[in-house]
């Protein structure tokens, strides 16, 4: 069993300034904070079951989900590092209806889906916390239209997901890096300086449950991920958590594609662009993967809400081709 010879974020970044080259001191500072609130959030999603954290906060966010009180806690995490570490402008967060300002004088807007799959966390499930970064393009007071940035222009994004053990998962636009957390003595640690997802594979990710109320091709492509080999084997295998981070992080290492299309519940997606879809599209691009909202390519949206939300194809670059040919 090794423990020596880690190579911390610090090292990382500072050894590989090339993969950091929007700012490498403002990044890692950034990186630093993200590591100190996620590092909270493991740290009580852990011991869950012994503390007062499990179950609903008791109010519904301003799209009409019940909050949890890991949401609530891993929110004030986020703010609280953010603030302090002084590069952050303001931050967009899906338990906040409006922009929470930080540092007039930060140079970088965030964005964040501080707990994502929170309801899971009461089963002892997967959950995650996603990030997205941008420059700002103007100084002074932050405003919410400043949020309206295309996610191609995103300088950093990830995530951290707390499973069988917290990793760190992030992109500069210069591949994707991956970090698991050494609770003893508290540290992220490189695992993969460059994960790449397979082209194909064999998994496919959605909540049936949607079925019926689906377009036509994509149920036809759900039919044809069931269809059976000439021995009566199956091709795909199908795969749902419910946690976004989870789902999309397992088809990334084995290849799979994983869909959250327009449904009769949310009609225009359930999945919200700006904190949830956009880093993550990214992660996948940086990959060699695919992401988009349709036919069209994801990170080509230009936002104009930061609650807004999407249709969300995403996974292995052949898989992507097949499922987009069954969308007219
Ligand atoms: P959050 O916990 O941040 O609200 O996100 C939950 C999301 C996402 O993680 C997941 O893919 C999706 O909700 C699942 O929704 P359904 O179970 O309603 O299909
Ligand atoms: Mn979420
Ligand atoms: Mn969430």
């Amino acid at each position: 069993m090794k423990s020596e010879n880690l190579v911390l974020l610090n090292q990382f970044v500072e050894e590989n300034p090339s993969l950091h080259s929007e700012n490498p001191v403002d990044i890692l500072s950034i990186l630093k904070a993200i590591e100190k609130a996620s590092t909270k959030v493991h740290n009580t999603i852990n011991r869950a079951g012994l503390l007062d954290v499990l179950g609903a906060a008791g109010s519904e966010n301003i799209q009409g989900e019940e909050v949890q009180k890991m949401d609530l806690f891993a929110n004030d995490q986020f703010i609280e590092a953010l603030k302090d570490c002084g590069h952050i402008a303001a931050i967009a967060s899906e338990e906040n209806d409006e922009i929470i300002s930080l540092n007039t004088t930060g140079e970088y807007l965030f964005a964040t889906d501080p707990l994502d799959g929170s309801s899971n966390i009461d089963v002892n499930i997967s959950v995650g916390s996603i990030f997205s970064v941008f420059k700002r393009t103007v100084t002074g007071e932050v405003t919410t239209e400043e949020f309206n940035r295309f996610g191609y222009e995103q300088i950093l994004a990830g995530y951290v997901l707390y499973g069988t053990s917290t990793i760190l998962i992030y992109t500069c636009g210069h591949g994707v890096h991956s970090f698991t957390f050494d609770p003893k003595p508290e540290v992220f640690a490189l695992a993969n300086p460059a994960i790449q997802t397979p082209e194909n594979g064999n998994i496919y990710s959605i909540n049936e449950g949607n079925y019926n109320s689906l377009d036509k091709g994509i149920q036809n492509y759900v039919t044809y991920c069931k269809a059976l080999k000439e021995n009566g084997k199956r091709t795909h295998t199908a795969r749902f958590m419910g946690s976004l981070v989870a789902d999309f992080h397992r088809n990334m290492l084995k290849g799979g594609v994983f869909i959250y299309p327009a449904t009769a519940d949310a009609p225009e997606g359930k999945l919200r662009l700006l904190y949830e879809c956009n880093p993550i599209a990214m992660i996948a691009e940086q990959a060699g993967g695919t992401a988009t909202w349709g036919t069209e390519r994801l990170l080509n949206i230009k936002a104009s809400d930061i609650h807004q939300r999407t249709p969300f194809f995403i996974g292995s670059k052949n898989m992507m081709k097949k499922a987009i040919s069954f969308l007219s």
